[in-house]
């Protein structure tokens, strides 16, 4: 294969943070040095009490445990707010862009300090201190950073629900960690539509424990259900508190928050991390990987839900004293040239968005962009899912005028930040590759015995050791922890992706190998979908796959066994649809359904989801060695019925 390969310009190899001298040498003594060099980088954070422990970690069978700056204390809001107020009090900390084009707002390092203390002290008044779970269920306005960071001031841990989740989906989160406090809005704005999310937090304490508050945050003015004693209003209790409030004093292993995300068995999991390690390592990968200057306007389009959200729309960029853009709405509201309009109102240097949103807006073609200037651009950013050549090109062509580097930044919830990215000015790019490892990140390639490979190979991309940004643990489950991550592979992570290396030792992800699929970016596990699908009194059976996506990267198959008695429909496809977008949230949606009166099963009953994605990517010709199968025939109903013709 032809390889194009763009070379580091020159201007950026003399004015980056990072060339690629400085790329191999610190990256030597990272992994020859840990502990020095993580040492000396933890000076980006203030700390309150300095450690004297660096690095204590452990990936062995039946103790993984780690710990970084064990002995360190530090306040997390201090390090994003209050050290700024001196050198950056007016400097904009958050620019929020409203869905409404007309709407904006600034503000400021010391209003945001400001506020956040009010905040803080609107959370205390309502009993929550210290170690307390608090939900934040809230759509991208500044209030979502402004609770997290109050959370983090008096060292309660959040856990963000996405908006667009389901209160089903929201009443598990909340139960799971027994949150005894959930911030919402009345409604959320979105693409000109409203999101009825006091209403879904109200549909959702229906099947909780019942002892939870909930603080609302008025956005639309829209009417909402107030319940005397659990709900109250923020800006009538923020009336009432000071805007002072001293930072708690957390250990550096105290945990900052939770976030669920899919894996391929059972229920989304509590991904946990604490506070030194991750804040350092938001902040640096923020600084070095997007070449971070003093002037920049910094913007990632994640959703504060996902974890993108918190490394790179607060975490990292707060810590940094940056500037950064929160976007409320969607790209192609109110058409499909609102990211770039974005971009030239507020000088944006620095973007930062997903292959999805990248595809979608090539399929727009080249209008849109052309039709503003993006001259403030300079670096540009993928996350979330493999890009492919094509869409890298177009992004770096047409979006970035061929001028600005694009970081391919590979990691996941657990990671906490980047792992695998070029490094602007010291990375040659390789469209599709997210290239060379991140500081102190070991990454191998294992083949199906667990081998290491070495050289160019392709296998299963696992990490050799701790890095300060990784998750400690699943919440309230250890053992779920260590299940998921170290047991494929002895005394190695294992990340759940496949991974290619070429003869440069860049790497290539090729998407994940284990049942989770990658829905526009968004992590969804199959079995998740089947359980809602085979709540729905007509089905007995369902196996859910994924299947290419020209926009979605990946999309949702799912295949359907009805009861006896019931038959199949156009109008069942529509309601199973639906029925699975109530139960979980519009991403989870089938985009195809199949009715399939039997699944392919081995004689002893499991399903060969092997032959129902090659069914489902109409790649029917390659099904291999079906005769283990119990009965075969199945198979040729499935490939009659499938529903994705090429
Ligand atoms: O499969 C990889 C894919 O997204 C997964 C992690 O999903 P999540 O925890 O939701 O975090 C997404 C944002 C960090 C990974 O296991 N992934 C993420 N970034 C990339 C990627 N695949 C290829 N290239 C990337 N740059």
């Amino acid at each position: 294969m032809h390889e194009i390969i763009h070379a580091v310009p020159s201007e950026w190899a003399a004015s980056a943070h990072v060339d690629i001298n400085t790329y191999q040498d610190m990256y030597r003594r990272s992994v020859e040095d840990p502990d020095g060099f993580w040492r000396e980088q933890a000076a980006r954070l203030d700390w309150i009490k300095p450690f004297t422990k660096v690095k204590n970690t452990s990936f062995a069978p039946g103790n993984i445990d780690i710990r970084w700056f064990e002995d360190g204390t530090l306040n997390v809001a201090a390090n994003c707010l209050d050290r700024h107020l001196a050198t950056r009090g007016d400097k904009v900390a958050i620019l929020w862009e409203g869905d409404d084009p007309s709407e904006s707002r600034s503000i400021t390092y010391r209003e945001l300090h400001a506020e956040v203390c009010r905040f803080a002290n609107v959370l205390k008044a309502l009993g929550v201190s210290k170690g307390d779970r608090v939900t934040i269920y809230l759509p991208m306005i500044p209030e979502a950073a402004m609770a997290m960071l109050a959370c983090a001031r008096i060292g309660a841990i959040h856990s963000i629900v996405f908006g667009g989740f389901s209160p089903d989906s929201l009443a598990g989160r909340i139960g799971d960690c027994r949150s005894t406090l959930v911030i919402t809005a009345d409604e959320g704005l979105r693409g000109g539509k409203k999101v009825p999310l006091k209403h879904n937090t109200d549909s959702a304490l229906t099947k909780t424990i019942g002892d939870e508050k909930v603080l609302v945050i008025r956005r639309t003015g829209g009417e909402v259900a107030m319940h005397a004693g659990r709900d109250f209003w923020y800006h009538e209790m923020a009336a009432t508190v000071s805007d002072a409030c001293p930072p708690e004093e957390m250990s550096a292993e105290d945990p900052l928050f939770i976030l669920y995300t899919s894996g391929s068995t059972g229920r989304p999991k509590g991904v946990l991390h604490t506070t030194g390690g991750y804040l350092l390592h938001a902040a640096m990968t923020h600084e070095l990987v997007f070449d971070l200057k003093e002037n920049d306007i910094f913007w990632c389009t994640a959703d504060v839900g996902w974890v993108t959200g918190h490394s790179y729309i607060v975490y990292g960029p707060l810590a940094n004293g940056a500037t950064s853009l929160m976007f409320e709405g969607v790209p192609n509201y109110p058409t499909n040239a609102r990211f770039w309009q974005v971009i030239d109102k507020h000088k944006v240097t620095i973007f930062y968005t997903a292959p999805t949103a990248i595809r979608a807006l090539m399929q727009a073609g080249d209008g849109p962009v052309k039709s503003t200037s993006r001259a403030s651009l300079r670096l540009l950013g993928s996350v979330g899912e493999p890009i492919n050549p094509e869409a890298w090109e177009w992004y770096y062509r047409v979006v970035g005028d061929n001028r600005c580097p694009i970081v391919d930044t590979w990691w996941q919830t657990e990671t906490g930040g980047h792992l695998i990215t070029p490094m602007p000015g010291a990375t040659p790019l390789k469209p599709g590759s997210a290239s060379w490892p991140f500081f102190g990140v070991q990454p191998a390639i294992v083949d199906a015995e667990g081998q290491i490979m070495e050289g160019a190979c392709e296998g299963n991309l696992v990490i050799l050791d701790a890095w300060p940004g990784m998750m400690r643990t699943v919440y309230g489950d250890h053992e779920r922890f260590e299940q998921t991550y170290f047991s494929a592979y002895k005394n190695m992570y294992f990340t759940g992706d496949g991974c290619r290396r070429d003869a440069d030792g860049y790497y290539w992800i090729t998407g994940r190998v284990d049942d989770v699929i990658n829905v526009s970016g968004h992590r969804m596990g199959t079995a998740e979908v089947e359980s809602a699908l085979v709540a729905h009194s007509g089905v007995s059976e369902a196996a859910v796959v994924g299947y290419p996506h020209d926009i979605k990267g990946q999309g949702i198959y799912a295949y359907v066994t009805l009861m006896a008695g019931v038959a199949p429909s156009d109008a069942l496809r529509k309601e199973l649809a639906g029925w699975v977008r109530k139960e979980i949230g519009p991403i989870a949606t089938p985009d195809l359904i199949q009715f399939a009166p039997g699944l392919p099963k081995t004689r002893s009953g499991k399903i060969m989801r092997r032959i129902l994605r090659k069914i489902a990517e109409d790649e029917f010709g390659a099904l291999g060695d079906i005769s283990t199968l119990a009965d075969p025939a199945v198979v040729e109903d499935l490939i009659a019925n499938r529903q994705n013709r090429k």
